[in-house]
């Protein structure tokens, strides 16, 4: 897998979209420029990777338990006493706010008889087993056993909780099950330098809701990796995305990104006026938490740099640093990071959408989260998360109101999935067949499973 040029990509000839982000005024950052790609080939994938018992539980014994996997955000527990449940694949952990705002992780088992300490989110002044009532302190050392007369072989220090790896970036919380794993900032690399002007830290959770997908957790994440399915699944956002535009990059074992330009119209499409396109995203699927500001066309705009100015102005409403310096891209365009294995990231200042999937519980189930991130306004505090919104079988995405059209949109991709996955288990020939650049991201993260898989790691 040699690296390539970037000019030298086996990508849609036509305009890309750095020569999209080439024209933006104020200029995109250059370090957001650099591209990085590796080509994985053109062998397809086995089906059965998708839909097979003992694959997923290769994944399940050899990958989950060694990688980095995002367990909340900050503002899900800002206080002292806050605490978080994550949950995966059987093995469950409690993060717990401690009196000087770091965190700490523990096993979710009481050291007694095995009962989770909780199973759900909140505050407390202490940890407390349900069922006996052996108490530990925020810090994880035993405070109380009732009875204790009758434990005299247990010593306060073999009973302190064990504890989880957990670290932070940009307000996300992860935990990893695996002593020997990197730290943290070499797994996300480069994605902190490339992050950190935007201060994510300084987003907050407005809107986070959750529903369960009949398919495999790859299949899930996978509808999110790529924007070529937009011409099908998506036909009314083509006006305003340019998805064959796309540039797919990927760096190291874990982090990828789609960037697909906003506010200029699909190459499918052709020329359309500058109107259509505003009238397009208007009525469209532009992220948001509420009411937006309205989109104005002055005379020799673009309606890129349109709805640059808007949204740059909403920035400069919370008061952020650098504000007019953001570029539109930043501003508007789908940057859409992933994290191996299951976590994708937007990028940019606001407002930024977040997906997180799990196996709920097998091979043929995801609980897929959508969180929308808005920025805290300058010098007051970042907001506490909203709570999530657990949506049933027959509630589409669009009966959440909050996000307006963005609903819509997620159900047309959600639509498709639990017919992927029929599809993938009935394959006549056990073949998965993917383009070589614009689906390279699912062949990365499939590399990168692989070397989890087979011990490389
Ligand atoms: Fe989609």
């Amino acid at each position: 897998m040699a690296d390539r040029n970037p000019s030298d990509l086996p990508r849609c000839p036509g305009v890309s979209a750095d020569d999209i982000l080439a024209r933006d005024d104020p200029p995109v950052p250059a370090k957001l420029r650099a591209d990085s790609w590796r080509d994985f080939g053109t062998a397809p994938l086995s089906a059965s990777r998708y839909t097979s018992a003992a694959f997923f539980e290769a994944e399940k014994a050899h990958m989950w338990p060694r990688v980095w996997q995002m367990a909340a955000r900050d503002e899900e527990f800002p206080e002292p006493g806050d605490v978080v449940v994550y949950d995966n694949l059987g093995k469950s952990v409690l993060l717990v706010r401690q009196p000087d705002r770091s965190v700490r992780a523990f096993w979710n088992v009481c050291l007694h008889r095995g009962r989770r300490l909780r199973t759900e989110a909140g505050h407390a002044a202490d940890l407390q087993c349900p069922f006996h009532g052996f108490t530990w302190n925020l810090d994880g050392s035993l405070r109380d056993i009732p009875c204790r007369w009758d434990f005299a072989h247990l010593s306060d220090e073999a009973m302190h909780l064990p504890e989880v790896r957990a670290a932070h970036w940009a307000g996300y919380w992860f935990v990893n099950w695996d002593g020997k794993a990197p730290p943290l900032e070499d797994y996300l690399a480069p994605l902190p330098e490339l992050f950190s002007h935007w201060q994510q830290e300084r987003n907050f959770t407005a809107i986070w809701v959750a529903k369960v997908i009949r398919a495999n957790w790859k299949v899930v994440a996978e509808a999110f990796m790529e924007a070529f399915h937009s011409i099908t699944t998506h036909p009314q956002i083509l006006p305003f995305t340019g998805d064959s535009n796309s540039r797919y990059s990927v760096w190291g074992d874990h982090v990828s990104l789609a960037l697909t330009p906003f506010g200029v119209p699909s190459p499918h499409l052709g020329d359309i006026p500058e109107e259509a396109i505003l009238e397009a995203f208007s009525g469209g699927a532009g992220r948001t938490t509420g009411e937006a500001m309205p989109l104005e066309l002055r005379p020799g705009m673009t309606a890129r740099q349109a709805i640059g100015a808007r949204n740059r102005q909403a920035l400069r409403a919370t008061g952020f640093p650098g504000a007019d310096q953001a570029s539109d891209s930043e501003l508007l365009d789908a940057w859409t990071f992933n994290v191996f294995p299951n976590l994708s990231p937007w990028g940019g200042y606001q407002t930024n959408i977040v997906y997180r999937w799990r196996p709920w519980p097998d091979q043929h189930a995801t609980l897929m989260e959508v969180r929308i991130l808005a920025k805290a306004p300058e010098g007051q505090p970042v907001p506490r998360a909203a709570e999530m919104l657990f949506l049933k079988d027959d509630e589409p995405w669009s009966s959440v109101t909050a996000w307006g059209r963005l609903g819509g949109v997620f159900d047309q991709d959600m639509g498709n999935l639990p017919h992927v996955q029929e599809g993938l288990i009935s394959s006549p020939n056990d073949r998965v067949e993917l383009g070589r650049y614009q689906e390279s991201r699912i062949r990365h993260l499939h590399a990168t499973l692989d070397t989890y898989l087979e011990g490389r790691v």
